[in-house]
């Protein structure tokens, strides 16, 4: 498949849309700083006897070989570890999805799945691994029929998990080292155990107060949450994962897939009420597919097609946005500043069109007709921005109910190294600690991402998402997914990688960090820092973060406001609208920064 990116647009037919060098709609960096200056010079104002300096961010470091963002300070350790000793982008990356499972069991692991985009500069060519969980064999659209609650916990929520199949495949294939020595640091945090940060030990003890049968799910209680007693910050806590990874590092994926590993999961998905089989697990594989590919600015996308929703969503976007420069901003006044109301009216408006088109068409492109080439179409991005209308938003044509949950079932990691190698990838559990059950001899935590089908016609999933007949549950489909680890590459190197957490918001937050990189040339850690929106279509109503976090910029206090002006419902959240990883090159260097929003750390050397 040796391939540039501009041959895999080719190859997917019309994936691909044409570009421009500038955009007017978007006014790039010389801008940007109008976020920093202002609530500095409020800040001045209200503080006299002046402070300013307090807050001032330590300067951001810069790795000459290699960066990784990840969702814990050692998982990102664990991915240089491994590129000290001479390992590739995979093998890293591997080593930071196994250390994932072990120091963030909530949110990621080998119970669930994900996805996994490569690019190997050197052939030019980009590679999207799915690892996806499959519904069972013996599932069917009727599953949860009768009761909602089955698709969020208990056996009949857990789908066939691919995470493990999944990396064993990307080493083998696109790796340089043994699964055994990339296991070797998740081992080690099992073995000796690590130390809680306070995100992770914020994570588990909200998740303990919440559960909701505490006998039901007595082994995740006693084998994470602390059991009778209650976690303290710093605890050192080992992993009852451990036993799993020595068999995977004696016999690879099979001890997972149809030994005693296998044997204990289906006995706890059944015992609990799924439907789960042997046979499900032993024919787990991992699919191959073409990276979609698009456009931002002088920027190949490469991101991951269907069963994820989010590639397409994102090139929807940033097509869109890409249609209404050369339609509506020929005016200077139409030039759109970082953060302003104008721009975040505008990138909402995109938005909404595109989860949309997530409800009404996507789904498992091995069991239903996506219609990729129309929606990632420049044409089909021009019809939709002549809709919008810079000075009112519309209203939906059908209605949605919000539930909100906590960004807790997905971890997201990238990693670039200086050559121009990179891997963005997404893992999932689903909602946190996914269906609540654990296997109790092995700690594997079971995902439930079963709720990602369409559960009942009309019926909201976890993240509030209304589905379409395109995702009902078929026996070994892929549910559909928001999932967007994504790479932007230039002149055949990855130059940035991003993706993140939090359901559909994974979607609005990615395409915003990418263009905060991409367009507005911020570093990734300013990129990542700064406030953030989220529109899914429905519900119709546009969430702002106020201050996502200590030390971040503030929104303009008067955006709001300009924004109800043009007809948006709008919802201030002090909450963080996802979870972004995100890592840069650039001829001095690379740059990573982790959503501070959680706990993870960027890291390199
Ligand atoms: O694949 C999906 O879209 C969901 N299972 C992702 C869930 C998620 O991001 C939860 N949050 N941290």
């Amino acid at each position: 498949m040796a391939r540039n990116d501009d041959a895999i647009a080719r190859a997917n037919g019309c994936h691909r849309v044409s570009g421009v060098r500038t955009w007017n709609l978007i006014e790039p960096r010389r801008l940007r700083c109008c976020w920093i200056i202002v609530p500095a010079i409020a800040s001045l104002l209200s503080n006299p006897g002046g402070r300013l300096l307090a807050a001032e961010p330590k300067p951001e470091k810069i790795w000459p070989t290699a960066a990784v963002a990840a969702d814990h300070p050692l998982a990102g350790q664990a991915g240089v570890e491994i590129f000290q000793q001479g390992g590739n982008v995979v093998d890293a990356a591997v080593a930071v999805g196994f250390a994932l499972s072990v120091l963030r069991p909530g949110r990621s692991g080998m119970g669930g799945g994900g996805f996994m985009v490569i690019w190997d500069a050197s052939k030019r060519q980009g590679v999207a691994l799915d690892y996806r969980e499959r519904a069972p064999s013996r599932s069917g659209p009727q599953l949860f029929a009768k009761s909602p609650e089955a698709s969020r916990i208990g056996g009949a929520a857990v789908g066939v998990p691919g995470h493990v199949r999944g990396l064993c495949h990307a080493l083998q294939k696109y790796g340089s080292m043994s699964l055994r020595e990339v296991l070797v640091p998740a081992m080690r945090y099992a073995r000796n155990g690590v130390a809680l940060v306070d995100a992770e030990l914020d994570h588990r003890t909200r998740r303990k107060r919440r559960i909701p049968d505490a006998e039901r799910f007595r082994h995740l209680t006693n084998l994470y949450l602390g059991g009778p007693t209650d976690l303290e910050s710093g605890q050192r806590v080992t992993s009852p994962q451990l036993k799993a990874l020595e068999l995977l590092a004696e016999s690879g994926a099979v001890a997972f897939y149809e030994g005693p590993i296998a044997h204990s999961i289906v006995d706890t998905v059944r015992a609990a009420g799924g439907v789960m089989t042997l046979d499900d697990l032993k024919r787990m594989d991992v699919v191959e597919r073409s990276p979609l590919t698009g456009r931002l600015q002088d920027y190949s996308i490469v991101t991951m097609p269907p069963p994820s929703s989010g590639g397409v969503a994102l090139i929807e976007t940033a097509n869109i946005l890409d249609a209404l420069e050369r339609t509506k901003s020929k005016r200077p006044a139409e030039q759109l500043k970082h953060n302003s109301a104008k721009y975040l009216h505008v990138l909402t408006e995109s938005l909404k069109h595109a989860f949309a088109d997530r409800a009404e068409f996507l789904g498992d492109p091995d069991f239903v007709d996506v219609p990729v080439t129309r929606l990632t179409s420049a044409s089909y991005a021009k019809v939709l921005a002549e809709r919008i209308d810079f000075a009112h938003t519309q209203p939906p044509t059908s209605y949605g109910r919000y539930l909100p949950v906590e960004d807790a079932g997905t971890s997201h990691f990238s990693i670039i190294d200086r050559h121009g190698n990179a891997v963005a990838c997404t893992e999932t559990i689903n909602t946190s600690y996914g269906s609540l059950l654990v296997d109790p001899k092995f700690g594997i935590v079971l995902n439930n991402e079963m709720d990602d089908f369409t559960t009942a016609a009309g019926r909201p999933n976890a993240f509030g998402l209304i589905q379409s007949k395109a995702n009902v549950i078929e026996p070994r489909k892929k549910p559909l997914s928001s999932m967007t680890p994504t790479i932007l590459v230039r002149n055949g190197k990855a130059v940035y990688a991003a993706g993140g957490s939090g359901g559909p918001k994974i979607i609005s937050a990615t395409i915003q960090v990418l263009l905060n990189m991409a367009v507005f040339e911020m570093s990734p850690r300013e990129a990542v820092h700064a406030p953030r929106l989220h529109h899914q279509w429905l519900p119709d109503v546009l969430r702002i973060e106020r201050r996502p976090f200590k030390g971040a910029p503030k929104i303009d206090p008067m955006i709001p406001d300009a924004l109800k002006l043009r007809g948006h419902d709008i919802q201030l959240t002090n909450d963080g609208l996802a979870n972004v990883q995100a890592v840069s090159l650039s001829k001095d260097g690379l740059r990573a920064a982790s959503d501070p929003r959680t706990s993870g750390t960027a890291t390199g050397y």
